[in-house]
């Protein structure tokens, strides 16, 4: 299984998005069998809360579920995540420097986006874009699907 996971700070606007649309991509092309998909944040805020509505609401938008309870990531996700996706550039150094990841282990969603000219989904927790994210974070995942099935060769 390849494992993926999706990080931020509170797990309940960006990273279940990123799970959400990802597990869609995944699916369509046929591979869910192949992959473990999961999302969780590096803050305890919002533990055992379900996605943002706002978040909720731009998934049902796009024909796509959430599923996702927030959990805030350990030291077992770090070691068997094969892809650890950061949403912003706090997030991977919350991860370098409080969380154990090895250096060079986390990447940044948008360094996969085509389109994007930030490294840094903004949180709409505070801006409330919930479809302006959306778009990014589609952008993303299309980005990194192609490149984890070049790397796998699958
Ligand atoms: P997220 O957004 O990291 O995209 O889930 C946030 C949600 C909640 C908080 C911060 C960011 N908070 O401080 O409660």
């Amino acid at each position: 299984m390849i494992n993926v996971l999706f990080v931020c700070l509170g797990n309940i606007c960006r990273s279940p998005m990123a799970e959400g649309i990802f597990k869609d991509l995944v699916e369509k092309e046929g591979l869910a069998d192949q992959f473990h998909i999961d999302s969780v944040g590096t803050g305890s805020y919002h533990i055992g809360d379900p996605a943002h509505p706002g978040t909720r609401r731009v998934l049902a938008d796009h024909g796509i579920k959430s599923t996702s309870i927030s959990r805030q990531i350990n030291a077992r996700d770090v070691t068997e995540s094969d892809y650890l996706i950061a949403m912003d550039q706090s997030n991977a150094r919350d991860l370098n420097r409080y969380h154990r990841s090895p250096n060079g282990k986390v990447q940044l969603l948008l360094e996969f986006a085509q389109t994007s000219s930030t490294l840094d989904v903004p949180d709409p927790y505070y801006t409330g874009d919930f479809e302006g994210v959306y778009r990014l974070v589609e952008d993303g995942c299309r980005g990194l699907l192609t490149h984890i099935r070049e790397e796998q060769g699958i």
